[in-house]
């Protein structure tokens, strides 16, 4: 196989960048159409990118002659549209989280084992992140000793908090927990190898009480306990003042690990009278341009050498059914046992 001859579904804030990346950035990749609902979205990609577009994304898979499929709308979509693909024939990216209901992905994921020779591929890029693996690497040589306690800060910029509340008003986003922590919760499994068996989790929404009437939590905090008593506080929220604050600290018996506590956009400092400033970054695509980069040429990779990816359905499932987990336990106020 030369290229890979690829449609994206889903051209939002998430789809336009991966549709960017691969008509640009990854050589191996052909994107030969694309797939939305928005007319607008559909006629820029038209434009820019010089594919075919679509609005409906069975005729899109049953009408080109593609190899894979990049599934990138709204999470409620995933499970059906991963199931379509596969039954098609096609290879399969499909961003986090794999769904929203637990019956639809354990369906999702029977479909994906019953296609064992079609890469599925979920979209957990932070693991492709050059500062995470580097940790990933520091950890798995014992270079902190044996992991006591994490803290992750995923936080959006306040001045992404209009396009949020239009996602979640006109889809289901899963809420804090599964749209947001889903991230860290992947990260903390991959990290340490291990899952957790208890949360006490707790939501707000003090920085934006308009989004009581969309049913979401602004800010979600999740502690959650682990077998051995290794604990973890995991807090997502869409509230940043200054930019896009995603961090995490990695407390071992023999060292730390801090990963970007300070999302600075560059090397530039500002002195003017409004003191030493450092412009921060303020949304998820600029911090991870490089893992959303990595994370697709992994997948045209594995596509092009009939090779899995390293992240499995099983990863999504688990992570999914923790930050489940956590959500229930914000809504109940209970203290919730995780059973995988
Ligand atoms: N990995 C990450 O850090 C990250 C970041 C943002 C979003 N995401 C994930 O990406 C997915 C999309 O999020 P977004 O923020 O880009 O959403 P969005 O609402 O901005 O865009 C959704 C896109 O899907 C299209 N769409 C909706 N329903 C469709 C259907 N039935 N058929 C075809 N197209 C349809 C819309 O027209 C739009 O183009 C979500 O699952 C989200 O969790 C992941």
């Amino acid at each position: 196989m030369e290229k890979v001859k690829i449609a994206v579904i889903g051209l939002g804030r998430l789809g336009m960048v991966h549709t960017d990346h691969l008509v640009n950035l990854i050589g191996d990749a052909d994107v030969k159409a694309v797939c939305a609902l928005d007319q607008e979205q559909l006629s820029y990609a038209k434009e820019n990118f010089g594919v075919e577009t679509y609005t409906d994304y069975k005729k899109m898979i049953d009408a080109e002659e593609i190899d894979a499929v990049a599934i990138v709308a709204p999470t409620g979509f995933h499970p059906e549209m991963t199931a379509y693909a596969l039954k098609a024939g096609k290879h399969v990216f499909c961003e986090k989280p794999l769904g929203l209901e637990m019956d639809e992905v354990a369906e999702m994921s029977r479909q994906i084992q019953e296609h064992p020779k079609q890469v599925f591929q979920l979209g957990f890029m932070r693991r492709f992140d050059a500062s995470y693996r580097h940790a990933k690497e520091i950890i798995d040589a014992g270079g902190i000793g044996e992991i006591i306690y994490i803290r992750a800060y995923g936080i959006d910029p306040i001045s992404g908090m209009e396009s949020f509340t239009k996602f979640a008003t006109d889809n289901d986003s899963g809420g804090i927990f599964v749209d947001m922590c889903i991230h860290d919760i992947d990260l903390i499994r991959w990290y340490t190898g291990s899952d957790p068996v208890q949360t006490w989790s707790i939501g707000n929404n003090i920085a934006a009480p308009e989004l009581e009437a969309i049913n979401e939590f602004e800010t979600g905090v999740a502690n959650l306990r682990f077998e051995n008593n290794m604990a973890a506080t995991l807090i997502g929220g869409r509230h940043a003042a200054h930019g896009n604050q995603v961090e995490m600290e990695i407390m071992g018996s023999n060292g730390w690990i801090r990963i970007a506590q300070e999302p600075e956009k560059d090397f530039v400092t500002l002195f003017t009278d409004a003191g030493v400033v450092r412009p921060a970054m303020q949304s998820f695509s600029e911090r991870f341009t490089e893992a959303f980069i990595t994370e697709l040429k992994d997948f045209i990779e594995n596509v092009k050498n009939d090779r899995q990816s390293d992240i499995s359905v099983e990863d999504g499932v688990k992570a999914l059914q923790i930050a489940k987990a956590c959500k229930e336990s914000a809504e109940t106020g209970q203290v919730i046992d995780i059973v995988l």
